[in-house]
């Protein structure tokens, strides 16, 4: 998938004005001149650096943020509506978390995390059309986006806190504590965290069916990792390419009754 100029353009006018609309001041005033000073980058960069991913196309991650929100806003919507307790965090919480989780993808503020891939051979064969930049220290996600915030004097609560650090859910071991307690006192006092979670999930879902689903529909899907054609309702001959270097007739016979 591949964006425009113009909805470039058009999505970063939409994220600017998501902190208009329901982030309240100083911090709306505060994440605007952040956004501001990084524009072009936070504009231009991917989601991801893989195709195998989501969104790892120039503008990919304002695009993913826009879903994200809009997924948060809906899901906010349906877990008020089963029942549970919305009023223990805050709408302005619920916004700024959606719209500032991957802010550590950015990188810090000399280094960006992605650079364009210079190997056609990883850009052919693996679908890679950026790579990681070695000059950034390592820091994950959910913590380079608190701590970019935290030394930009942008003030966060423990809610939003809680589910910016939380929102790749129990896909990251680290957060096993947090969110597979059994004490009712321990647990996470508000939904907000999965709510954040199930938001990112939906989208990144999303942006992969738009980046696949078609594909793997008509059968012609190039998985360049594997170097092979996947062919639609064919089964690859996995014990045939396996045996083929066996040389023992005894061990091909035993291996064909498996
Ligand atoms: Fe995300």
């Amino acid at each position: 998938m591949k964006l425009t100029a113009e909805q470039i353009q058009d999505n970063w006018n939409k994220f600017l004005s998501i902190i208009d609309e329901h982030i309240s001041e100083p911090r709306c005033s505060e994440l605007k001149s952040f956004y501001e000073l990084y524009a072009e980058r936070i504009m231009l960069m991917p989601a991801s650096h893989k195709k195998e991913y989501h969104n790892a196309f120039p503008g990919g991650y304002v695009d993913h943020v826009l879903r994200v929100v809009q997924c948060a806003l809906k899901l906010h919507q349906v877990w008020k509506e089963m029942g549970v307790d919305t009023s223990a965090y805050t709408f302005d919480e619920l916004v700024f978390a959606a719209l500032n989780h991957d802010l550590g993808k950015m990188g810090d503020e000399e280094n960006e995390s992605y650079l364009p891939q210079d190997d056609q051979w990883r850009k052919d064969k693996l679908g890679e059309d950026y790579k990681f930049n070695n000059q950034l220290e390592y820091m994950s996600v959910p913590d380079r986006s608190l701590y970019l915030l935290m030394s930009h004097d942008i003030v966060f609560s423990k809610n939003e806190m809680l589910a910016i650090k939380l929102h790749d859910g129990l896909y990251d071991d680290a957060n096993k504590p947090y969110l597979m307690s059994y004490l009712p006192e321990t647990k996470p006092r508000t939904a907000l965290v999965h709510i954040i979670h199930q938001a990112d999930l939906m989208a990144a879902r999303i942006e992969f069916e738009q980046e696949w689903n078609a594909k793997l529909k008509n059968g012609t899907t190039q998985n360049k990792s594997l170097n092979f054609t996947i062919e639609k309702n064919k089964k690859a001959p996995i014990k045939t390419k396996a045996l083929g270097n066996i040389k023992s007739e005894g061990l091909k016979s035993l291996l064909d009754n498996i």
